[in-house]
């Protein structure tokens, strides 16, 4: 299969950059260059390289650099950003700090006999800067194809070493001919056959994962959303019965959550694997009783799932795979680590280290949420399954405030589906990031029937969201709304009113605990 290599320096845009040359159907893969050597990558066959930019400066001597022989490789290569100053540097040019730091939209001019340039409309095109250092002089053998008033190498190259370089991100969608660009470089100097689909990802994953798991066992641990049934599936296509599946149901998913789990993985779906369901709901509310505190809440619910799994992989004894469904944000995320701790999310890591397995497997990890979503529709999945909304490791334990109780979980759950049933029905699901019901551990005074009540008030939540970290309220039609909350009133016991909750992201966050 011909893929480029996206090596990350530690840019803020490099899920993006993969994600440009994808749409061009040639596969790419992101790898970091602290963990990923000259001769791998030469093993690997890539038809080309794409240096990621980074924050560092190339003159600091901590900042991330890479074996200069890499220029000499015969592969072709795109230095973006950090990545085109690194190329300077490695190729014996200066890079000093910019006497004036260029941000957001910029007026580029280009040299349109460059191989980069030749499709945009003009000679001079809208990019997108974010620097402070710049390239102050080419190395031998480069030369100078797009510049502004205040930086004079925007672009460089040496074409006959296939080596490209651009001071801006053609990535984002605010450089304005971006996309022709990195075809410009995928398509005309890598010469990559644009044929890659998402179908071909699915019969190479599952030849691969064959190859390499040959008689071995495999484990899995199924949560029932999207990224490990995904996984899950591409397993069992490839290795079938020697796929074993563990699906812990903590009594903290959403209503019929577990049968429809089950149903679909179970012995009487179309899926041939060895799936376990350990129901633990009891176990979970033992744990859980009196516990108040946010953090100590999913502190317990992701021990006691390390502790389900370890008994179940006792039971199954060693074995060659762990499968996971890390996909790339997970991997950045967990790659970053230096971010404040918000929340402490359960369902990465822990499990390595209770079960008995050689070697771990993640089948997706280079794939994005849209992506991995496309993969599960090639698999044959049902659409409920891939298009199910992203839903916390902890489960409802973190959507009811204070603790948790079987009677609130009964509440949460039959608030959430009419929320769903209603939203669905007025067709307003489909633009949102995530929604769903949560109990506030508020009680207050209602009048039901001539009789005072004293009961709880179920928050409604529904955001508009593209990566999750920040999210704004969505604009819910206030008729949806009222029918919601009278049928919540109606049909819910232990509940006397329905609040929205208008919050967005920061400061709030999306769940409630
Ligand atoms: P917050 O509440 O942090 O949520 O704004 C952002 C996104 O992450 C999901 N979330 C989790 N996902 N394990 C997960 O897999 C967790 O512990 C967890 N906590 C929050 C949340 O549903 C939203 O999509």
């Amino acid at each position: 299969m011909e893929k480029i290599l996206v090596l990350d320096f530690g840019g803020q845009y490099n899920q993006l950059i993969a994600r440009r040359v994808r749409e061009n159907n040639v596969y790419a893969e992101i790898r970091s260059y602290s963990d990923t050597t000259l001769s791998q990558i030469v093993e690997e066959g890539y038809k080309g390289i794409i240096f990621t930019g980074g924050p560092n400066s190339v003159y600091d001597p901590e900042s991330p650099h890479f074996d200069p022989e890499i220029m000499n490789a015969g592969i072709p290569i795109l230095g973006i950003c950090y990545g085109s100053q690194l190329m300077a540097y490695m190729g014996g040019g200066k890079v000093e700090t910019a006497p004036v730091s260029e941000y957001g939209h910029t007026d580029v001019e280009v040299d349109k006999t460059s191989i980069l340039f030749r499709f945009t409309e003009f000679d001079t095109t809208v990019c997108w800067m974010s620097h402070t250092d710049y390239i102050s002089q080419v190395p031998d053998g480069f030369r100078i194809t797009a510049w502004t008033p205040v930086c004079p190498v925007a672009a460089m190259e040496n074409a006959e070493k296939k080596l490209y370089a651009v001071q801006f991100h053609p990535e984002v969608a605010h450089t304005r001919e971006g996309q022709k660009m990195i075809r410009a470089f995928v398509v005309d100097v890598c010469g990559c056959s644009c044929d890659w689909q998402m179908g071909s990802f699915v019969e190479d994953s599952i030849k691969s994962l064959r190859e390499k798991i040959g008689d071995g066992k495999v484990l899995c641990a199924l949560s029932g959303g999207v990224d490990s049934s995904v996984a899950a599936v591409l397993l069992s296509k490839a290795v079938g019965k020697q796929l074993t599946c563990v699906f812990v149901d903590h009594g903290l998913l959403r209503k019929n959550e577990g049968d429809e789990v089950e149903a679909v993985f179970g012995s009487d779906g179309p899926y041939e694997l060895n799936f376990i369901r350990v129901n633990a709901a009891e176990r979970y509310y033992e744990k859980l009783k009196g516990v108040t505190e946010p953090e100590k809440k999913r502190k317990i619910i992701g021990e006691e799932f390390i502790r389900i799994f370890e008994e179940e992989a006792k039971k199954i004894g060693a074995v060659d795979y762990l499968v996971q469904g890390t996909i790339y944000p997970d991997v950045i995320e967990s790659g970053l680590g230096k971010s404040a701790v918000i929340k402490s999310h359960h369902n990465v890591g822990g499990l390595p280290d209770v079960v008995d397995f050689k070697e771990i497997i993640e089948p997706l990890r280079n794939l994005f949420k849209d992506e991995v979503r496309k993969a599960g529709l090639e698999l044959g999945m049902p659409e409920y399954l891939v298009y199910r909304q992203p839903f916390p490791g902890p489960g409802l334990g973190v959507r009811i405030v204070g603790e948790v109780t079987p009677d609130k979980v009964r509440i949460v759950q039959d608030a959430d589906l009419i929320f769903r049933e209603e939203l669905a029905r007025a067709g307003a699901d489909k633009q949102l990031g995530q929604f769903f019901a949560a109990l506030t551990n508020m009680r207050s005074v209602g009048v039901m029937g001539d009789f005072r009540t004293y009961d709880y008030a179920v928050a409604l939540r529904a955001v508009i969201t593209d990566d999750f970290m920040t999210a704004g309220c969505a604009q819910i039609p206030y008729e949806v709304l009222f029918k919601v909350t009278s049928r919540i009133i109606n049909e819910v016991k232990g509940v006397n009113r329905v609040v929205y909750d208008l919050t967005s992201k920061p400061p709030g966050t999306i769940e409630l605990e």
